[in-house]
């Protein structure tokens, strides 16, 4: 069995290890620093196994050592945003977790693949692969499957067509300058402009920018974390089972669109090798305009993170 270790057992990492269990496709260890919490939570896991007929091996722990020998360690580790505070606040303070989780985690499971959704997650996916030496392939951030999910789910609500047919891809930063592709989009293969009338649409797309804030302002403590988790798993599956997924998460820009030494939200091909492929699409001016606006949003958070000395 393949073994994906959770750092960060808090409401994203717990639900993950929830999703992911009933998928039977790996050992889970769940890390956190609460005392008592991670080990909590695995065996209270553990003990749905029988009902729910799955055979995971669930393990919590303070330390580390239980995470040696890991296919994907899962980053979830960190401060979750507070209304009115944006996820760049939160950069300093989750940027020394996660540079600590990184060290203790590389040197236990050196060919892991890294899932970063601690945020501001673009530029917490650079730390790792920075704080790691870890080739870019092997660094994955969640947040373009989050993003696109919502789009799908605000479109189905509008239509009333299942979720199925839906498809929708949100590019660009996690953050409020995103680019929802509605060009791209379609409901079964009829583009979403022939579907649904502009000013809804528009109002989708701007529902789709603020989404994490829609759910942040409702809960007042702490953000979503549901769809995160599901857009993990999903991940963790595709490279699992190298499914040669192409789903958009925030990869290492070589060039691609004209961008490069960022983390940023593109079209990945996903497989056993993490990063299999960075797929271009043919955007037009105002999407490619849209695209670099949101790169420079990203590029200063991480330019912030290089001032501040943490790489
Ligand atoms: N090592 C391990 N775990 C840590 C550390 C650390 N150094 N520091 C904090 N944690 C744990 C906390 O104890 C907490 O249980 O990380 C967990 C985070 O869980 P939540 O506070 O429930 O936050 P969650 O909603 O899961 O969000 C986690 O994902 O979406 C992003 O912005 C969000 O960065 C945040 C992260």
């Amino acid at each position: 069995m393949a073994k994906v270790s959770i750092i960060g057992a808090g409401m994203t990492g717990s639900t993950t290890a929830h999703w992911l269990a009933e998928k039977e496709i790996a050992d889970i260890v769940l890390v956190d620093i609460v005392e008592g919490m991670p080990q909590g939570k695995a065996l209270d896991l553990q003990e749905a196994m029988p009902i729910i007929g799955k055979d995971v091996k669930i393990v919590g722990s303070n330390g580390y050592d239980e995470t040696a020998g890991s296919d994907i360690i899962v980053i979830t580790a960190g401060l979750p945003r507070k209304p009115g505070m944006s996820r760049e606040d939160l950069l300093a303070k989750n940027a020394d977790i996660v540079t600590s989780v990184v060290k203790e985690t590389v040197q236990r499971s050196p060919d892991a693949i890294f899932i970063i959704l601690t945020n501001p997650l673009d530029t917490m996916s650079y730390l790792t692969m920075k704080v790691g030496n870890l080739p870019p392939e092997r660094v994955i951030g969640q947040a373009g499957i989050l993003d696109s999910a919502r789009m799908r789910a605000f479109v189905a609500m509008e239509t009333g067509v299942s979720v199925e047919n839906i498809n929708c891809y949100v590019l660009g930063g996690h953050g409020d300058s995103m680019v929802p592709l509605t060009r791209h989009s379609n409901i079964a293969g009829v583009p979403l402009r022939d579907y649904i009338p502009a000013d809804r649409l528009e109002a989708i797309v701007q529902r789709t920018r603020k989404g994490g804030g829609e759910i942040v302002s409702l809960l007042k403590t702490g953000s979503a974390f549901y769809a995160p988790s599901a857009a993990i798993v999903q991940m963790v599956e595709a490279i699992l089972k190298d499914k040669h997924l192409i789903v958009p998460c925030a990869a290492y820009m070589q060039g691609e669109y004209g961008l490069s030494d960022i983390f940023f939200g593109v079209p990945t091909m996903l497989g056993r090798k993490g990063v299999e492929k960075i797929i271009e699409y043919d955007l037009d001016e105002e999407e490619m305009a849209a695209l670099k606006k949101s790169a420079e949003a990203v590029r200063k958070s991480t330019e912030l993170l290089k001032e501040m000395g943490k790489i």
